[in-house]
């Protein structure tokens, strides 16, 4: 398998595709535009990362609301607990693993640390058009996909109909969930992913 950067468009595409309600903003290095304040904080994502981190975020954390905001923007990838769907890692046991840093940098920059389990390939296929999505078995006949719409059955694609293959370097989690969030939000929902507390 061979490595080279996404286009934009198959990245972007593929974004849509996989979280048509979201905003997602595709990165590549070297040409990243000076970071913009995001309309819900105010802030930048580094600054929301080093308030939140800190000692005293001076923010009001409901719980309650953590968890809507989970079930609106997570779930539909993430199990917690009994809800949710599993195309990313079970969120259940991440406080076990994460502390409240890598959970704000996980939601703010999802691409920049992608486990090879949840690493997504993009199919040229011999018409023309693209599929992506996890790979999770691949025999001499066929590979199988699991992506946002082909959850429970993966989606077979027959080698004799495959161009070319690329490995995406932007996360199936899309970047931009919180944007539109307040720092009360945003530190709500960690606190509700990491347990509660
Ligand atoms: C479109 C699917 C999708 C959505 C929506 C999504 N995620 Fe993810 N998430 C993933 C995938 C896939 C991974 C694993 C690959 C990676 O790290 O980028 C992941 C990784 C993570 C991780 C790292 C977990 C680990 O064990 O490494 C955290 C934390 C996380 N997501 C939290 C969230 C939170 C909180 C939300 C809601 C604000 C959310 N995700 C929304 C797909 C999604």
């Amino acid at each position: 398998m061979h490595r080279h950067r996404t286009p934009f468009l198959v990245a972007a595409s593929i974004g849509a595709l996989l979280f048509t309600a979201g905003m997602s903003t595709v990165r590549s290095a070297g040409q990243d535009p000076p970071e913009e304040p995001m309309p819900g904080s105010k802030m930048t994502r580094q600054q929301v990362l080093d308030t939140l981190g800190s000692d005293k975020p001076g923010t009001t954390v409901s719980v309650e609301r953590g968890r809507q905001l989970y079930e609106d923007l997570c779930s539909s990838c993430h199990i917690f607990g009994d809800v949710g769907t599993s195309v990313g890692p079970d969120l259940t046991t991440l406080s076990s693993r994460f502390g409240k840093r890598d959970v704000l940098d996980s939601i703010l920059w999802p691409s920049r640390t992608i486990s090879d389990q949840y690493a997504v390939t993009i199919f040229e296929l011999t018409d023309g058009t693209y599929a992506s999505g996890v790979v999770i078995r691949e025999d001499a006949r066929a590979v199988y996909l699991k992506n946002a719409e082909h959850l429970d059955r993966p989606l077979p694609i027959a080698v004799g109909r495959i161009q070319d293959r690329t490995e995406s370097t932007v996360s199936l989690m899309p970047e931009g969930l919180v944007a539109e969030h307040s720092l009360d939000d945003i530190d709500s929902l960690v606190a509700y992913v990491l347990g509660g507390k």
